[in-house]
């Protein structure tokens, strides 16, 4: 039993736990809302230890030991632009210790079922146990296979090969037979062979899925394990892991379902894409059409006599991790007179706020930060837009193309501009694989070049004028 003070004190935890997502819904309250949270945990994991009569302490101690400097570690040396794999992993780990809890909850219901006949278990007891281990499995495993797909520990196109969708469709009736067969009758044998079919499934549903809709599983898995803790939570009577199981199972899927729709497809299509074949994203072609490219120094003039100027960031950006350098060159001009403001689009770069952190880590003002719909409407009065690594999310294929694979995607109308400047290295498409219109139109100009050292110069060239 729970002692009340205790209760009181989850109680507490599970608000800390609504007040900090309530704090990660804008970046102003990003980092207070994160300090709650963590604060939160660190309550919810010291409770036990005050009320309830725990067995080998060492051992738990050593693994949270284990467990904070490894975090500690990763998190301190994560580039941003792995934080998606570093969310993956973290994610996995939670999934996998749920199933882990509930295969020893199993256990000892095995056991007092055995030593006393008459003993009874509530049925749904049983159900939340074995969607516990098979979810928390199937969470595990698809998150390795993600981690191992970002990292590029293997290939990151999709991986599909013949009788896959009769292995994982006879992997998942199997799981579903086992759990009827676990609730009638917990045994043992049932809880483990859940599990491996779960670490199957799992693996089966995101090697299929190509390497940079992989963000988007991963959002799904974490609400997958929000949901095995939730279910967790109830076998164990503890109220706090329901409560951060639900609220994580619900904020997962809510992300899941914006990114979908920000991007213009339906989850199925991103899950189970490449198994109709088609409509599975990759690397496309460099195009060798004709473009005008220009050097920084014309760019330069023509940034220094525009009025009004937007700036489109994008994933390349964050790969050449000119952040820094791409805020100096708008404070310049902003103090030359012009009026420059950033367009965030919802699915630039590559995973939920990219463009928000990465800005936000260069010491960018807020206020400069404009939502897509809200900065739309101004691309026609806009002199220039300096597309900064950004090439899919201003894409007019988007809105012309019927059958592109980002047909749907709301985009920013950098087209609308009288002048537009895109900054990237080659002639290479970006994440959709296909080819951009923009780029050959008369009122755009490329200067080619990684991000950082083009901005460099840009800076040094603006400076001089
Ligand atoms: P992309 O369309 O992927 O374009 C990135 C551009 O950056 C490319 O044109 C690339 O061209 C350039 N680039 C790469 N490295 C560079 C460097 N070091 N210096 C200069 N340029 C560099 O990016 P986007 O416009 O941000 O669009 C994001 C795409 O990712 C969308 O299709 C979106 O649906 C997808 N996606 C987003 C998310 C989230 S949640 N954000 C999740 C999954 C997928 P070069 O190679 O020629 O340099």
């Amino acid at each position: 039993m729970i002692p009340t003070w205790a209760q009181l004190l989850y109680l507490l935890g599970a608000v800390a736990f609504i007040l900090a997502l309530k704090g990660l819904s804008g970046p102003k309250t990003a980092r207070t809302g994160n300090l709650i949270g963590a604060v939160a945990a660190v309550l919810a994991c010291a409770i036990p230890f005050f009320y309830a009569d725990l067995d080998h302490v060492p051992l738990i101690l050593a693994a949270i030991a284990v467990g904070t400097a490894g975090g500690l570690y990763g998190a301190r040396t994560v580039q941003m632009t792995q934080m998606p794999q570093m969310v993956a992993l973290f994610n996995g780990v939670g999934g996998g210790a749920a199933a882990l809890v509930a295969l020893l909850e199993l256990h000892e219901i095995v056991e007092l079922h055995d030593r006393f006949p008459g003993y009874d278990v509530e049925s749904f007891t049983l159900v939340a146990t074995a969607f516990t281990i098979l979810v928390g499995s199937v969470s595990f495993a698809g998150s390795v296979v993600t981690f191992a797909k970002l990292q590029e520990l293997m290939t990151s196109r999709p991986v599909v090969f013949p009788g896959l969708p009769v292995l994982f469709g006879g992997g998942f009736v199997a799981a579903v037979v086992i759990s009827v067969l676990m609730v009638r009758e917990p045994m043992m044998w049932g809880g483990i062979a859940l599990a491996l079919l779960g670490l199957l499934v799992g693996a089966l549903l995101v090697l299929p899925v190509g390497g940079a809709d992989v963000p988007i599983v991963i959002s799904l898995l974490n609400a997958f394990t929000g949901l095995t803790v939730a279910a967790g939570g109830y076998v164990l009577s503890n109220t706090l892991l329901l409560v951060a199981g639900t609220l994580v199972g619900a904020s997962g899927t809510f992300l899941t379902l914006l990114m979908a729709k920000a991007m213009g497809r339906s989850v199925a299509n991103i899950l189970f894409g490449a198994l109709k074949g088609g409509s599975t994203l990759g690397a496309g072609e460099a195009s060798d059409r004709p473009v005008k490219s220009a050097g920084p120094e014309d760019v330069a003039i023509l940034l220094g006599y525009a009025d009004r100027v937007i700036i489109v960031p994008g994933y390349g950006l964050a790969v050449a991790q000119a952040q820094h350098t791409l805020r100096e060159l708008v404070d310049v001009l902003i103090a030359r007179g012009t009026q420059v403001d950033y367009a965030i689009h919802p699915v630039a770069g590559r995973m939920p706020g990219h463009m928000n952190v990465l800005l936000a880590e260069a010491q960018v003002p807020y206020e400069q930060l404009i939502e897509m719909d809200d900065i739309n409407g101004e691309f026609k009065n806009t002199d220039v837009v300096l597309v900064v690594g950004a090439n899919d999310v201003v894409n007019p294929a988007a809105k012309t193309t019927p059958g592109a694979p980002i047909y749907g995607m709301p985009i920013l109308n950098a087209d609308e501009a009288k002048q537009v400047v895109f900054m990237k290295r080659s002639m290479r498409p970006g994440f959709a694989g296909i080819e951009n219109e923009l780029l050959f139109e008369p009122s755009t100009t490329l200067l080619f070049g990684d991000a950082k050292e083009s901005l460099g110069k840009l800076l040094n060239a603006v400076k001089a004028l």
